[in-house]
């Protein structure tokens, strides 16, 4: 477990960029965000996004559930940004593989909305909003693909 306290918004974006870089050539990593309403979730993406080399604007797909983006360069490296805040009461007919179609990193805003969806191995980053801009960061790694990034961030 890792604690980080971030005091802005771009410290946010920054720390999701560090991140990002220690995972970016994991073939499958599933990280879940959780923290409240303006917290910092997407913030946090666009940092990952950046790490994996992704140049489209990343937005809250707060009204698509899922977002797919994929890298310009040789790489091919691959993001899903899902949102599942609008999911409530649908978690028995949630199924995360329907979805992923695919190798990449997987974000996960508002992961808890549905409790069957936890895969084997995740990196849970929970985000405290401790006043107007300072945010506290508690990372967790639950199996193998995270463990070396948790320990060097
Ligand atoms: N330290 C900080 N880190 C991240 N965001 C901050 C920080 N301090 C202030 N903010 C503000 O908090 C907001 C975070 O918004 P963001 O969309 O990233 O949150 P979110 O957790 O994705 O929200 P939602 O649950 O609505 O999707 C922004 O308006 C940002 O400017
Ligand atoms: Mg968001």
């Amino acid at each position: 477990m890792k604690h980080k306290k971030t005091y802005s918004e771009y410290e946010t974006e920054a720390l999701g960029y560090e991140l990002g870089l220690l995972l970016k050539d994991e073939p499958k990593v599933v990280i879940l965000l959780d923290g409240e309403l303006g917290s910092g979730k997407t913030t946090f993406t666009k940092g990952l996004a950046r790490a994996l080399g992704i140049t489209q604007v990343v937005n809250s797909p707060t009204f698509t559930i899922l977002k797919k983006y994929v890298t310009k360069d040789h790489h091919h490296r691959v993001l899903y940004h899902l949102d599942l805040y609008r999911l409530d009461g649908l978690n028995d007919d949630f199924d995360l593989e329907e979805y992923i179609d695919g190798l990449g990193m997987v974000v996960i805003e508002w992961p808890f909305k549905v409790e069957a969806l936890l895969p084997k191995d995740y990196l849970l980053v929970k985000i405290e909003k401790l006043s107007d801009n300072e945010r506290n960061f508690v990372m967790t790694c639950v199996g193998i693909p995270c463990k070396r990034a948790v320990q060097y961030i």
